[in-house]
């Protein structure tokens, strides 16, 4: 039996801000944020979406009814939690109508709750061949108006529906794993933007990819040229490239590995930092634009969540040329986004729910997506679908 991947499904805001745009506000030579760091656009988000409707959104796109019925467990993994108490799994849960059967819960460790995701509904399905698990990963990075960090912010989610034989990724059940108490990144319960040591937490994921690669290889006897390509957690595209760069050589094989690289961190680049789900859009971003990967092909992917966790695992590409299906959703919607200046997008950073709490509505006129954060009413978030 394969266990992995069986469906992914994305979504992200409506709006957009265009990283050349940014860096003439900033004083920045924009070759810096393009180049540089790696950046072409960034996702920004109105108050009218959170990770709940974000993940909702990824979700309904990919699951019929037949899945919702079959989904046993819903795992949701974020550091942007809309509750100190309640999962955000139970609310898009009873939005998109999965089975009540089903166990729902929210984990947490920065950008790793995905994966962590992943790997435990890989154990689920091991042990219960007939389950159907549905992990949501979604985040809105932020970091500060006229802070370093700025142009790595962003927002999206990420669904995927994970089964016994998937038709995207099987999974090898092989991975190496690396934690350490790290101050690099975290955010205190009191802040909406993140406090980052930027420079240490680069050095620290090159760290951590080295070491879990390093591991993966001694454990299972492989060496780089075993990988089709490489999928990374992309904070910022630069940040992937720079941790590829520390193990291939000028060889044909990693002329190979840095021309998928390319591929995969095409939405990467137009969409920013999406935290838990950002591994997994340059997954998606490798399959649906590589013209190169075939059946059977083997991918290695590298989690990294500040705080600090770091997993190296592998899978091997079920069916080849995903390109059209995979793309197609994910084309259509960055191509609709709508492009902000920079002070739009201040504005909008500075929206969203007030942290001291009372009843709030928001002007949901222009938010055409099915599902919706309308506000809040007596301490309760309000969501809505638009269809119902
Ligand atoms: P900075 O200090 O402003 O940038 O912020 P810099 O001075 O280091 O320059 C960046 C790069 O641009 C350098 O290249 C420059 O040479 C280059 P590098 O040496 O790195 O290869 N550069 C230029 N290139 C071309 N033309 C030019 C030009 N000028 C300069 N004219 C920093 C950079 C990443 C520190 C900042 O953006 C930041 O703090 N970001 C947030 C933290 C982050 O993303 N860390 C990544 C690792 S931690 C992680 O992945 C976890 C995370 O996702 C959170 C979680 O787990 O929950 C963040």
């Amino acid at each position: 039996m394969t266990i992995g991947i069986d469906k992914i499904g994305f979504f992200t805001s409506d709006y957009y801000l265009d990283m050349v745009d940014l860096a003439a506000a900033r004083g920045e030579d924009p070759n810096k944020y393009l180049i540089g760091i790696g950046q072409e656009q960034q996702a920004v988000i109105p108050p009218t979406q959170d990770v709940v409707t974000m993940a909702a959104n990824a979700a309904v796109k990919i699951l019929s009814d037949d899945d919702k019925q079959a989904i046993d467990m819903v795992i949701f993994g974020t550091e942007t939690g809309v509750d100190n108490s309640k999962s955000a799994a139970i609310y898009v849960q009873s939005l998109l109508g999965i089975s009540n059967t089903a166990r729902s819960f929210e984990i947490k460790q920065a950008c790793y709750g995905g994966t962590a995701g992943v790997q435990m509904a890989f154990d689920h399905i091991s042990v219960h061949p007939e389950s159907k698990v549905l992990v949501l990963a979604a985040d809105i990075a932020r970091y500060g108006i006229g802070t370093a960090g700025e142009v790595t912010q962003g927002d999206g989610a990420i669904a995927m529906l994970m089964s016994q034989d998937p038709q995207i990724l099987a999974l090898d059940n092989q991975s190496a794993f690396h934690s350490e108490n790290i101050m690099d990144f975290w955010r205190p319960f009191y802040r909406r933007d993140a406090i980052v040591d930027g420079h240490y937490s680069t050095d620290i994921y090159i760290d951590f990819f080295n070491q879990t690669f390093n591991d993966y290889c001694a454990k299972y006897q492989r060496t780089l040229t075993d990988f089709s390509a490489m999928a990374f957690h992309l904070p910022f595209t630069k940040m992937g490239l720079k941790a590829l760069r520390t193990v291939i050589d000028t060889d044909e094989h990693s002329q190979q590995l840095l021309k998928e690289f390319d591929y995969s961190k095409k939405y990467n680049s137009l969409v920013g930092n999406l935290y838990t789900g950002s591994l997994y859009l340059s997954l998606l971003s490798l399959l649906a634009n590589s013209t190169m990967l075939h059946a059977g092909d083997r991918i290695g992917l590298f989690s990294y969540g500040s705080g600090a966790q770091g997993e190296f695992y592998s899978g091997t590409v079920v069916k080849a040329m995903q390109r059209q299906r995979l793309g197609h959703q994910v084309d259509q919607l960055l191509a609709n986004r709508t492009k902000l200046s920079v002070p739009e997008y201040e504005a909008m950073y500075a929206n969203g729910l007030p942290n001291v709490g009372g009843d709030v509505t928001f002007d949901s006129a222009d938010d055409h997506n099915r599902f919706i954060l309308v506000g809040r009413k007596d301490d309760q978030l309000i969501y809505q679908d638009q269809l119902a």
